[in-house]
């Protein structure tokens, strides 16, 4: 591993010079009996911020846990700064937030133990944590605005406030690339305004790149640099004013979003 990740800085991608983030080709996966992705590609330029849009069932989880190697397709390859998958979670290139985390509520658990997982890939194996591992944490908290409540146990959480404690986990960890799925469910106008601006200050001072998963299209325009309209295939791909057409969005979400927003 290389010095660069130590340091913390999303600058320490361990990969060919030029190489996007994240490059999606021809992939196809799905469940008995389900076909969730079809011939999907999709390319993520390093230091840039691509939603991914999709109706519920549309295969935006099944792609993120296929980014991560948690999902063996049927079909098609994945490169996340040119590596497989696999080696990029060993080398800490990759975050990940997934759409549910399961929450024990009984494990006695706090906010900041739970963040400090996100620096498990920085210890060695004795887990001993440095004043580096202790600095990136307290900036995690304070990003997303838990500060206050890091003694609380994690099950003592609201569900908004766990998900920014699970996005605090991510940034602690200093990956180059961030998989969000679907970080604003469940949290309010205010948390979704502060997560925003947190990922576009990571974007912009770490060169971080972050793929996430959202239905909430109002605010998309303003986070992101590119968008993804998935429904089992590709639909659109693009700048956020080429894509977010009233037609496109019509085919990929029908009629149900249009009245939402
Ligand atoms: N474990 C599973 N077993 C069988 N089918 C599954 C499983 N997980 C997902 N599916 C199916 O695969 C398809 C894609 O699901 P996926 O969860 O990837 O969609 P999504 O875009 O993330 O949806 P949502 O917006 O509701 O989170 C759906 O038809 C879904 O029913
Ligand atoms: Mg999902």
């Amino acid at each position: 591993m290389s010095t660069d990740i130590d340091t913390g800085s999303a600058t320490g991608v361990d990969a060919p010079p030029g190489a996007a983030a994240v490059v999606v080709d021809q992939l196809s996966a799905g469940y008995p009996g389900v076909q969730a992705l079809d011939e999907v590609s999709i390319t993520v330029g390093t230091g840039s911020i691509c939603a991914l849009l999709g109706a519920n069932g549309s295969g935006k989880s099944t792609l993120f846990k296929a980014l991560l190697g948690l999902h063996r397709p049927t079909a098609g390859t994945v490169r996340l700064f040119g590596m497989e998958p696999t080696k990029a979670r060993r080398r800490n290139q990759v975050s990940y937030v997934p759409q549910h985390e399961q929450v024990d509520t009984s494990f006695p658990i706090s906010v900041e133990q739970v963040v400090m997982m996100g620096r498990y890939g920085h210890m060695g194996f004795t887990r001993r944590t440095r004043p580096a591992d202790r600095q990136a944490c307290d900036q995690a908290l304070d990003q997303v605005g838990l500060s206050q409540l890091r003694r609380r146990g994690i099950g003592e959480l609201s569900g908004g406030q766990r998900k920014r404690a699970f996005l605090a986990r991510a940034i602690a960890q200093q990956a180059p690339l961030m998989l969000l799925d679907e970080p604003f469910a469940g949290v309010d106008r205010g948390s979704e305004e502060l997560i925003s601006s947190v990922l576009k200050t990571l974007r912009d001072t770490t060169g971080t790149t972050v793929l996430i998963s959202t239905h909430h299209l109002a605010g998309v325009e303003d986070l992101a640099d590119e968008v993804v309209l998935l429904h089992q295939r590709v639909l659109a791909a693009g700048l956020p004013g080429e894509v977010l057409t009233e037609e496109q969005l019509g085919r990929s979400f029908g009629a149900v979003l249009r009245e939402t927003n």
